[in-house]
């Protein structure tokens, strides 16, 4: 069932998502060079407990890690180990958090050091179509046109969708309905109403849409080799603009 939240339970659905943003506020200065992967998901582990919350994705159907750390090829869903960040790399990182019962859940793509062009206009297209898919989310409106936001964004770029994985609903579960595809058709799916709570989350390959999972059984990674970003914010439906919840706490 797709719910709708009352302002009380959007506050704390708001609290979880501002936690994930602190978090990877954070990493950020971290995400350099040199840095190992397991360190900042150690990092991300501490700082979410400090601050009461639980890491969502660890032991979400056995998912060992606080963190997703994606890098180049790899799509989503890579699992934090003794590698180490080399310059030139685009690192998607992703992360949840649950506080009383509510979850957050926000991901953003890093350049380590400075990365080719390529890598760069996928990073700011991907981040783009994040953009233009919130300012979908508002009553009238239907998932499909989220979707068409994104696809048609993306493909007038050059680039491509990711089909296989989708945002979705979230509030008292990490993930709820309805499912938020970053394709679709104008007009068309789940109506839009306030109080929906919904992660969107484009997946944005430079080349082509097929992807495979790796042989640790959860990293997506990229059919043809190349680079693929990835952004994700909470957002909640009102009756005016949508509200991103997903910010950080000090700014
Ligand atoms: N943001 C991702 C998603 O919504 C995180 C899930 S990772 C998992 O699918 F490891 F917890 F599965
Ligand atoms: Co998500």
């Amino acid at each position: 069932m797709v719910h709708t939240r009352t302002q009380r339970e959007i506050e704390k659905i708001a609290k979880s998502c501002q936690i994930v943003a602190d978090t990877l506020i954070m990493l950020e200065k971290h995400i350099v060079s040199g840095a190992k992967v397991s360190e900042l998901d150690r990092m991300a582990e501490e700082f979410i407990r400090s601050r009461g919350a639980r890491p969502a994705f660890k032991g979400y159907m056995g998912y060992p890690a606080t963190l997703c750390v994606s890098i180049d090829d790899a799509v989503v869903h890579g699992i934090p180990g003794e590698n180490i960040l080399q310059g030139g790399q685009i690192v998607g990182i992703d992360c949840g958090a649950e506080l009383n019962g509510y979850y957050g859940d926000h991901a953003r793509t890093f350049a380590v050091g400075k990365v080719d062009a390529e890598k760069e206009k996928l990073m700011a297209v991907t981040r783009e179509s994040l953009n233009r898919a919130i300012e979908q989310a508002v009553p009238g409106n239907y998932v499909g046109d989220i979707g068409y936001a994104v696809q048609s964004y993306v493909e007038s770029n050059g680039f491509s969708v990711v089909r296989e994985l989708v945002g979705h609903g979230i509030g008292t579960e990490l993930h709820e309905e309805p499912q938020i595809p970053n394709y679709g058709q104008e007009k068309q799916g789940h109506p839009l109403c306030p109080g929906m709570c919904i992660a969107i989350e484009p997946m944005i390959n430079a080349g082509a849409k097929e992807v495979f999972t790796a042989q640790d059984g959860w990293t997506i990674m990229t059919r043809d080799g190349k680079a693929s970003a990835h952004y994700e914010h909470t957002i909640a439906i009102t009756k005016d603009a949508p509200q991103i919840l997903s910010v950080g706490s000090d700014g």
